[in-house]
Formats: structure tokens, sequence, C-alpha cells
């Protein structure tokens, strides 16, 4: 699948995210705002305050909170919520809470959780997160052992959005798409460099071409 490069924005304060979308929402179709309670993960990042009134733009949530429902009722509209399964207590009463906002719903998996967890939803929602580092912070190192997780996934669902997420850089991208996922989320390789336009461009060629190592 064609891959499409996601900024992960991962902020505490709403000036650095407003600075953010701006660098980036002419040159993709979809930002991910990174949010974090300080319990799910031991960090936190801009809570609600911050995120009223986002300008506009296509969203996707990665709510690394430990109650994700009390976050996305907050949030009406044609979002992309991705919610950790191992935070999930009722999958129903969170579906039934994004369809009420209009939004969509997507699971991530963090790396010790199997991949078997994940499958019974699979044909539920609307994209699988295969997270790549542990969740909490940017700027770690990609681990190449999830791509079995990856891999398994798309020969089992052809036409789902598979997103990775952790790590993903000029030389990981390519490993990453190969592997099955056509979603690549990337903070630091995106807003850790000058020009985020090229940044975001020479990791869609990295991706199609393979720059890794
Ligand atoms: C990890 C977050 C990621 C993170 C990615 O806790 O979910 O989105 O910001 O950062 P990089 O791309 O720098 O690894």
């Amino acid at each position: 699948m064609e891959p499409k490069i996601i900024p992960a924005i991962l902020v505490k304060d709403r000036e650095e995210l407003l600075a953010r979308i701006s660098r980036v929402k002419n040159f993709v179709e979809t930002i991910q705002l990174d949010i974090m309670d300080g319990a799910f993960v031991p960090n936190r990042t801009i809570g609600l305050d911050g995120l009223a009134g986002l300008p506009e733009a296509n969203y996707e949530f990665h709510w690394m909170v430990q109650e994700p429902a009390e976050w996305i009722r907050h949030f009406p509209g044609n979002h992309m919520h991705i919610v950790h399964l191992e935070t999930i207590t009722s999958f129903r009463g969170l579906q039934e809470l994004v369809e009420e906002t209009g939004g969509r719903l997507g699971l991530a998996l963090n790396p010790e959780t199997p991949l078997e967890k994940l499958i019974p939803y699979i044909p539920k929602v609307e994209e699988a997160l295969v997270m790549t580092v542990h969740p909490g912070f940017s700027g770690q190192a990609y681990m190449p052992e999830m791509e079995e997780k990856i891999r398994k996934l798309r020969a089992s669902f052809p036409d789902l959005d598979i997103e990775v997420d952790g790590g993903v850089n000029k030389k990981t991208i390519g490993r990453a798409h190969s592997a099955g996922a056509n979603l690549l989320a990337a903070a630091s390789a995106i807003f850790a460099q000058d020009d985020a336009e090229q940044a975001i461009k020479e990791l869609k060629e990295c991706a199609l071409s393979g720059c890794g190592e």
C-alpha cells in the first residue's frame, strides 16, 4: 500500500502545538496528536485545555491515557481515535462513544502485548497501530522485532490501515513499510529537522526505496 507519513506531535504547551501543526499541515493528509496522562505512560503532555479549538486539519489522536473515554468525549468530529488495547475495559462502550462523537476508532498495541489479543477486534476498527518503542517519549530506538507483528497483520488483513510509531526515521522507515505498514508516524525525524517539508518528502522516498543501514 502507498506509504503515508504522519507527523506525530508530542508537546506540553499550546504555543508549541500550534507551531508544529503549522509546520506540517500543508504537506500531509493527517497529523497525529500524542496525548499522555502521566498514568498510562511516565510522561504527561498537553491536556484538554490546550487542545481546545484546534486549527482545521485532519487529526488522529493517539491516546496514551488510562481512561480514553474521559478524553474522547470532549472531541466531537470526524477524528481518528487510536486507543491502546491495554487500556480497554469495555470495547463496546468505547465503540459507542466514538460513534456518538462522529469519529473513527483505531487500536494500538504496546511492544509487550501479543498480537493475538488484537486480532479479534480488527474487523471492528479502522486501523491498527503497532508500537515500535515503549510509549512515552520521542527519540527512542526503533524495535525491529515488532515487524513480525506487522507482517502477520498484513498477511491476514491485506486492506487494513497499519500504522507504525516509534523510532521511524530515514534508516528504519523502509523496513517498516516493507513489513507491511502503510501509515508511518514520526516525530523527531520531522520536527528535529530544519525543514519539515523536506524531511517528510525524504521519509516518503525512503519508505519506497529503503535508505536503511
Ligand atoms: C511514543 C509516541 C510516538 C513518538 C514518536 O511515545 O507515541 O509518537 O512521539 O517519536 P519518534 O518518532 O521521535 O520516535
